[in-house]
């Protein structure tokens, strides 16, 4: 973990700053020194700027509604080269910066064009002068309420797929939103690619029932970090990170402390949460950018492609957790049940990690799949006594299924070992099933759950998977409405080997 953020790169310059060097030599520059040039002169040499500026048809005697105008367009000029100075100070996005001209484009061209045309006479005709004085005012105050938008609407810049709620969650709506205000240990990401998690279903489709709409989900996320905090050490600029589906904790408190991050009680989701001082909700991996506290955004190692780590981000970490901290390693036999995302990770980590392991799924379809992704063995509960040879061998059991329909909890359970293991990652959306005390006896096993991972396991595990050369097994999409309603589907219907990762994010979003 020591040097992760000093490791550049490849194709990626860490220092630079992505926004060409004329821009901001312009907005942070020339562009309030000559702002402040002319509230300066027409504040307090208003016959020299009269002089400056209209030169042809300056009148000796300054008129006098005027010398009010002037302060006022004096207070303007002021107030945008604060306002232009903070807005570029905040951000490396040039969408912005291009956005930001164009606004001061059309207040200033909009400006000059109408002191030139309505003619020296009206300009400087006081009887006229009301005209001339709304007219002007009118074009000054467009630009500085399209820069003030700016302002408060920095967060523009995210663009999102949203659902609108379960009813039609199929639907996706590209739309702008604000994310939480930009805090110091803050990372803004350009997000390139996001896997699909099954949590994604579960949540649009109101399985897990309210949830905050509209809302973009999608928390498997890699990309670009092009902005970082004043007091981020663990991230550069320039650098290809992941963010997962978590975002934020206290970092304070006992579990925080002890690399239990994801159990402590102020965890906050990459999606659907809201953020506690705004009131905003956070948007998921479907939407141009996300806006992540430095601890939970992980610099990608170099040997991971991008849409192969993202699944990992949510889906490998879910699987590795529970893993690593229940033993798996040579000589313990391990099962996974359920072959989907999480279960892959389960197979090929496990693996990874020197065990012996076995996938269990519902029917035969995918054991061929297992058995290249490394499984030493595999059992379909489709099979009549599908359990009896295996009975009392296993030393641990991670469940990934995400439904209990014909879950025969007992035929699992009796796989165990004395005192070993079961540990559920999967969140199906029914009532879930009753236990007794009795259904643990034959082999007194223990019966947990796991969420996420810690940020060590994280860094941890992607190190392993670019050792080991470990392969998601990956099925990209290009992101757009139609694609994200498709793979819904799909993933619905168990339809996926064994992650969908959307992709081409640039040609949806901008560069
Ligand atoms: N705990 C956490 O921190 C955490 C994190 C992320 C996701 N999750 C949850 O984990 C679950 C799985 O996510 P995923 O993305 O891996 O979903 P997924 O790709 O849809 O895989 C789920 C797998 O569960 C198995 N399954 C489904 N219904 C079953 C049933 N009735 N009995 C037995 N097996 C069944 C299927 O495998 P076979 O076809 O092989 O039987 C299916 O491929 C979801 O509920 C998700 O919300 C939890
Ligand atoms: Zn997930
Ligand atoms: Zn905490």
């Amino acid at each position: 973990m020591a040097d992760e953020n000093t490791k550049p790169v490849p194709g990626v310059a860490t220092t630079s700053f992505g926004v060409p060097f004329l821009y901001r030599m312009f907005f942070l520059l020339l562009e309030p020194i000559s702002a402040l040039a002319g509230a300066y002169l027409a504040h307090l040499r208003k016959s020299d700027y009269l002089r400056l500026t209209h030169a042809a048809s300056s009148p000796d005697v300054i008129p006098l509604g005027t010398d009010i105008v002037l302060s006022q367009l004096a207070n303007l000029y002021l107030f945008f080269a604060m306002n232009e100075a903070l807005i570029l100070r905040a951000t490396n996005d040039l969408r912005v910066w291009k956005r930001l001209i164009f606004c001061m484009l059309v207040a200033d061209f909009g400006h000059l064009y109408s002191i030139r045309n309505l003619g020296p006479q009206v300009y400087w005709n006081v009887a006229s002068w009301n005209a001339m004085d709304w007219g002007n005012v009118f074009i000054v105050y467009l630009g500085a309420s399209m820069r003030l938008a700016f302002l408060f609407n920095i967060g523009l810049g995210f663009t999102g797929f949203q659902v609108n709620g379960p009813e039609t969650w199929l639907e996706f709506h590209k739309n702008e939103f604000q994310p939480k205000p930009f805090g110091d240990y803050d990372v803004d990401i350009q997000i390139d690619c996001c896997g699909v998690c099954g949590s994604d279903v579960h949540t649009i489709s109101g399985g897990w029932g309210e949830q905050h709409f509209p809302l973009a989900v999608g928390h498997e996320i890699v990309g670009k970090a092009l902005r970082v905090g004043p007091k981020v050490t663990l991230i550069k600029e320039g650098q290809r990170v992941g963010v997962g589906a978590q975002s934020y904790a206290c970092l304070d408190c006992r579990q925080c402390k002890n690399d239990n991050e994801t159990y402590c009680k102020d965890q906050l989701d990459t999606y659907g949460a809201v953020w506690p001082d705004t009131g905003i909700v956070s948007q998921g991996g479907y939407s141009s950018h996300v806006r992540t506290h430095e601890h939970w955004v992980f610099p990608i190692p170099d040997a991971l492609p991008s849409t192969v780590a993202a699944p990992m981000l949510c889906a490998g970490l879910t699987a590795y957790s529970p893993l690593v901290r229940n033993g798996c390693g040579p000589g313990k036999k391990v099962a996974i049940v359920g072959l989907g995302g999480i279960g892959h990770f389960g197979v090929l980590f496990a693996k990874a990690l020197g065990a012996e392991v076995w996938a269990i799924s519902r029917s035969h379809a995918k054991e061929a799949d297992a058995l290249q992704m490394g499984a030493d063995g595999f059992l379909a509960t489709s099979d009549k006594d599908w359990n009896v040879p295996h009975k009392m061998t296993f030393d641990l059991i991670i469940n990934t299924a995400n439904s209990f329909d014909g879950f025969d909890l007992d035929a699992y359970l009796s796989l165990l070992d004395v005192h070993a293991k079961w540990v559920a990652v999967g969140l199906p959306e029914d009532e879930g099933i009753k236990v007794r005390n009795q259904t643990f006896l034959s082999n007194g096993c223990f019966f947990g759950a796991s969420h996420l991972g810690s940020r060590r396991e994280t860094l941890e595990m992607l190190q392993l998977a670019a050792d080991k050369g470990i392969k998601t097994w990956v099925e990209e999409y290009p992101i757009s409405d139609k694609n994200l309603a498709e793979v819904m589907t799909k993933l619905k219907k168990n339809d996926v080997k064994y992650r969908f990762c959307m992709t081409n994010y640039a040609e949806q979003f901008g560069a």
